[in-house]
Formats: structure tokens, C-alpha cells, sequence
């Protein structure tokens, strides 16, 4: 489905009903992340999954920024007539949750972290980012592919689940290029979440995989410490792509963290 959020066309999955959850994929990604715990869950809650702007079915259309973002998913609250929603997001997606609580924390029922971190880029991170806009520029998302699949996937999954390889391949493969660079910029200027994370006084589910090399168990273990009243939950054998690589782990631990959940 599609629908204008303020100046953008947003594709977006909507199944289920119940108390709403809003999946936001991570980089460089789509809302096809996000098919295994629909799939699943929609018995449970109503699950909402955008692509976010230059990904998927979105628009390819600036600007790029965390705050844009964040905008874009109210606005699909809006039109779609959610007061307050459950936001869910992976890693990229879990950085647009921080941006979604900072400028519209009523619109927040809960929160899901999954393989991600409260951090900004270091100097080096924004370094390796801004040579990767230069190979997108340059040669397109292909290069990119290659270095970025092999680091998502846990070395459980790599070794046991190669048709996931050509999965998350294809995921990556289809990212328009200026989408991609958009997002890298995004990251590349979001702030460091840190210290808002004692703000979070709503129930906070942190995920993630025991195998992530990306954002590792140390970054959610520190987002654990920092909010109050979070519950962590580290998935054995899985990678960045803790939803992918252990779906039923994963859709077991949502989905108990949401049935305690009243839609108010
Ligand atoms: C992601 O999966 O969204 C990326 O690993 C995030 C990042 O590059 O910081």
C-alpha cells in the first residue's frame, strides 16, 4: 500500500489488528526485513511496516535525516489514525526510534531495540560512511553489496542458512543509490541518543543477536543499564539481522513483550 505522509509517498505493509507495531528496517533495507514476524504476528497485534523514504516503495525524495524519518513514520500514524503505536526498529530503524521519542514521545506505546545502539559515528565511523557515499556516487550500490552482506549475517547463519545470503543480497541490491547515500548522510549526522535513554519511561524491549559484529551485545547491554525497566534479550547464533536469522526466537520474544500491552 501506499499513502501521502506530509510530502511523501510512503509503501507500507499494514496486517493484523490489535494494538499497533510499527517495524522500521534498518540500512540498506526495506520493509521486506520485516516479512517473518509479519507473517507471524499479525494473529497477535496489527503490524505496520514502512519502507522509509528512497527505500522500496517510497519515494526516492529528500531530505535525508533522522528527523525526517522519525516525521514520516507520525505521519503514517496520522494517516492511518493511530494515536500511539509500539516502534520496533532494527539497528538504522532503531536510530529512527531515538528520533521518533525525541520529537513525538506521546505518539510511543513502547519500544523495541533491535541490533542497534544509542551511540553517534565516531570519527572513523563517519569516515568509513563518507568513503562509502563516494563509492555509490561513483560505481552504484553494487560494491556496497558485497562488503555490507557478509557483516550483517551472523557466522551461524552464514554457515547454516546460505539461501539467507542471497535473501538479504537481494534486499541490498535493490536500494536505490540515493536513497543509500541519503541514509549514510542521515546517520552520519544523527546525534548520540545516550543520554536521552534515561528519558525512556516507557516499557523498552532491547533485542539482539549474540553473533552481532555490528552493533554487538556490549551496545545493548549498555542501552539495558540505561533504561529503566528494560528487558533484555540476546538470541544465541544469530547476527545484525536478528528477525532473519532466528525469526521464531525473535517473534516468541515480541510477541510476549507485546501481549502485556494495552492499547491505550
Ligand atoms: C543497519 O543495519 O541499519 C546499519 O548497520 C546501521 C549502521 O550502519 O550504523
Amino acid at each position: 500500500m501506499i499513502a501521502l505522509c506530509g510530502d511523501v509517498e510512503i509503501g507500507y505493509e499494514d496486517v493484523g489488528k490489535g494494538l499497533p507495531v510499527v517495524f522500521l528496517h534498518g540500512f540498506p533495507h526495506d520493509r521486506s526485513l520485516w516479512a517473518p514476524q509479519l507473517g507471524a504476528l499479525m494473529d497477535r497485534c496489527r503490524c505496520i511496516a514502512p519502507d522509509m523514504r528512497g527505500f522500496g516503495e517510497s519515494a526516492v525524495q529528500g531530505p535525508y535525516t533522522m528527523n525526517r524519518y522519525a516525521d514520516d513514520v507520525v505521519a503514517l500514524l496520522d494517516a492511518l489514525h493511530i494515536d500511539r503505536a509500539v516502534i520496533a526498529g532494527l539497528s538504522m530503524g532503531g536510530y529512527i526510534a531515538f528520533a521518533v521519542w525525541r520529537r513525538h514521545r506521546a505518539r510511543v506505546r513502547a519500544l523495541v531495540l533491535a541490533d542497534t545502539r544509542s551511540g553517534a559515528d565516531n570519527t572513523e565511523g563517519r569516515a568509513k560512511r563518507r568513503a562509502m557515499i563516494d563509492t555509490v556516487k561513483a560505481d552504484g550500490i553494487d560494491p556496497l553489496v558485497d562488503a555490507q552482506v557478509n557483516g550483517m549475517l551472523g557466522k551461524t547463519t552464514r554457515e547454516k542458512h546460505p539461501e539467507l545470503i542471497e535473501y538479504v543480497r537481494r534486499m541490498l541490491a535493490r536500494s536505490p543509490a540515493e536513497g543509500v547515500v541519503g541514509a549514510l548522510e542521515a546517520m552520519i549526522a544523527r546525534p548520540d541518543s545516550t543520554e536521552m535513554l534515561a528519558t525512556i519511561d516507557v516499557p523498552t524491549l532491547i533485542v539482539v543477536g549474540d553473533e552481532d559484529v555490528l552493533t554487538p551485545p556490549k551496545d545493548s547491554r549498555a542501552m539495558h543499564e540505561a533504561i529503566r525497566g528494560s528487558r533484555l534479550e540476546v538470541l544465541a547464533g544469530a547476527g545484525h539481522l536478528s528477525n532473519l536469522e532466528r525469526p521464531a526466537a525473535f517473534n516468541h520474544v515480541v510477541s510476549e513483550f507485546v501481549s502485556v500491552l494495552t492499547y491505550a
